[in-house]
């Protein structure tokens, strides 16, 4: 049979056993058989080579013309199926489009997220950067640097996860500081260290395991008390509504000196006495001082040349003020029936 002949009958054949696929996932065998490398097409075109000279042009030709047109068939017959398997899956009611979609319910910021963002941007607007400083950390860098060392007695005051003899769950954000200092010297510094903190406690209404703080520290040529204390009262102002009292108390931490703890007049009950402040028209919002200099020395900082402030503010204790929340536990329980209501 001359090979005109033989293709025009694989395009014949190849067509008719195209029309009797009845289903989508029955084309790709086709498409080997007749198209594919090894396929029916491939075979019959093998035989150019025994063809003279003057008949290999027009049987070239022609082979290219019937692949073009299986081609052609099946992609046709391709959609043709596809478009019938989808009516008819449509019309069993497997799908109906014109459902309205499933309700995806919308998440939203856990309140601690909430409160943390609205420190992080009351102090961006004062200039302050992110530091951001690890939550496992060294003995050193939690204690001995911030001029706490071994069997200090103020090391009472942060009762301890230990993960060996040298390494802790950091038990405040302190610790930031001369991670700060190391890396920022000689440069003033303006940062604050938000974070997640670790305590050994007996966990009560008041009182977590696991909580966040803030961490201010600022450390430059000139920098006194009354900045810091300028720095709390814009901080309380914006956080807590404008015109603040302010109370400074004299404290002791041994990173800081001197040290002082700041309240604000209580914005429950606007200084009538409640049970927030404990009638005392007080809320303590943050442990403050000057940056000893011993822990400037320990940062890279000279302390004849440098000086500085820093203050640690707790998030969930005043997101209960803040909200009316009487337990601190709700914050770690994932109840969605607390959740939802911030
Ligand atoms: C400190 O941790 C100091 N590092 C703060 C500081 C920084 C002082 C820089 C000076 C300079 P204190 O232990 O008081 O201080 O903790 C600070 C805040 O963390 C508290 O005011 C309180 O809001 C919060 N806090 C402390 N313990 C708990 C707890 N168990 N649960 C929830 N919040 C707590």
């Amino acid at each position: 049979m001359s090979m005109l002949k033989s293709l025009e009958q694989l395009q014949a054949e190849g067509e008719a056993a195209l029309r009797a696929i009845a289903s989508a996932a029955a084309l790709p065998d086709w498409y080997h058989a007749y198209l594919g490398r090894k396929g029916k097409l491939t075979e019959v075109l093998r035989g150019l080579g025994a063809l003279t000279p003057e008949e290999r042009p027009a049987a070239g030709k022609a082979g290219n013309a019937v692949k073009e047109a299986l081609e052609h068939a099946f992609a046709a017959r391709q959609d043709a199926l596809r478009e019938a398997e989808l009516n008819a899956s449509l019309a069993s009611g497997q799908v109906d489009v014109t459902l309205p979609g499933r309700p995806v319910a919308p998440g939203h910021l856990h309140v601690t997220t909430r409160m943390l963002r609205r420190y992080r941007d009351i102090f961006a607007g004062m200039g302050f950067q992110v530091y951001e400083s690890p939550e496992v950390e060294t003995d050193e860098n939690n204690f001995g640097l911030l001029n706490i060392p071994p069997y200090h007695p103020a090391r009472d005051m942060w009762d301890t996860f230990w993960v060996n003899d040298q390494v802790v769950l950091r038990t405040h954000t302190s610790p930031g500081q001369i991670r700060c200092m190391k890396e920022s010297h000689p440069n003033p510094i303006r940062v604050i260290l938000p974070g997640k903190v670790y305590r050994y406690e007996q966990v009560t209404p008041r009182s977590e395991h696991q909580f966040f703080q803030i961490e201010g520290l600022v450390v430059g040529r000139n920098i006194r008390i009354t900045d810091l204390v300028g720095t709390m009262r814009e901080f309380a102002n914006q956080m807590y509504g404008q015109g603040r009292k302010l109370r400074v108390r004299s404290s002791y931490f041994p990173f800081t000196e001197p040290s002082i703890e700041i309240d604000i007049d209580c914005v429950l009950c606007k200084a009538a006495g409640c049970r927030v402040c404990k009638y005392t028209s007080w809320l303590e919002i943050a442990g403050a001082g000057m940056v000893h200099p011993t822990v400037l020395r320990n940062g890279g900082y000279d302390p004849e040349q440098w000086s500085g402030f820093a203050f640690g503010l707790g998030v969930e204790r005043p997101a209960l003020q803040f909200h009316g929340i009487q337990d601190i536990r709700y914050f770690y329980t994932n109840d969605l029936r607390f959740l939802r209501q911030f």
